[in-house]
């Protein structure tokens, strides 16, 4: 049974590769092989070594399995926007069972697969789909990271009530500290911890040079859970 994390966050730009690439150094802390995985990546550019994307490059930096490119990401768009408009101007449909394929393949290699999304978790994949499909198909549990910012509980809230609607399980939540400056951070820290019912497993604070390795966040009950809810 393939064990693995959907990392969701509350918006793009909030840490989700940040707290992503966290989970998998404390995986590995826990004795666990891991391998991530970008199943959609939009901004990315070709080098002489290939097809590079940033969240891509942090991810297998942060594992300690690799895998072949096509397996970690499958679906890479040049332009840095919504990912079903750069599907459909690059005519490539994004495909869930493809997606799915992939997952096994990785899920074969390490003892975890942490897989990170693309912006928020409704953020459509084509026509019909979107990324709570993606983490539906995968049959994962989904860690929500919350950009600490004004505004952030209404989206952490309503992240919640969609991942709880798709019959997913919510296993933990990550407080990101990306605005500084944010006005009664300890009441806004309080009023997430009170009504999301998941853990919170760290608080990520504002760092000068953003550093995954150093982070300490919990793994969910302590350890990986099982994606066998399903
Ligand atoms: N706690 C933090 N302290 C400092 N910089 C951060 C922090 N969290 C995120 N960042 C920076 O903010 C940007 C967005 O973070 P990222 O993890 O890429 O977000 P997402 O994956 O949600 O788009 C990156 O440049 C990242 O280094
Ligand atoms: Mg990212």
């Amino acid at each position: 049974m393939p064990h693995g994390l959907f990392i969701t966050g509350t918006d793009t730009e909030v840490g989700k590769t940040l707290v992503a690439c966290a989970l998998i150094h404390a995986c590995r802390r826990a004795g666990m092989r891991v391998v991530a995985m970008k199943p959609v990546a939009a901004g990315c550019y070709q080098t002489q070594d290939g097809w590079k994307n940033e969240d891509v490059e942090a991810l297998r930096a942060a594992a300690d399995v690799d895998a072949p490119l096509d397996e970690i990401n499958p679906y890479r768009f040049v332009d840095a926007i919504a990912p079903h408009i750069a599907a459909s101007r690059t005519k490539v449909a994004i495909d869930l069972p493809v997606i799915r394929e992939r997952f096994d393949l990785l899920s074969r290699r390490a003892d975890a697969v942490i897989v990170e999304g693309a912006g928020g978790f409704l953020v459509p994949l084509n026509e019909r789909e979107d990324f709570g499909d993606l983490a539906r198909a995968l049959a994962l549990p989904v860690v929500l990271t919350v950009g600490m910012r004004l505004g952030c509980i209404n989206h952490a809230l309503l992240t919640q009530e969609a991942i709880l609607a798709r019959g997913l399980p919510l296993v933990g939540w990550v407080a990101n500290r990306i605005d500084p400056a944010m006005s009664v951070f300890d009441e806004n820290l309080e009023t997430l911890k009170q009504r999301l019912k998941a853990p919170l497993l760290g608080v990520v604070p504002r760092m000068d040079r953003p550093d995954a390795s150093a982070v300490r966040l919990d793994l969910p009950n302590g350890q990986m859970p099982s994606t066998s809810f399903m």
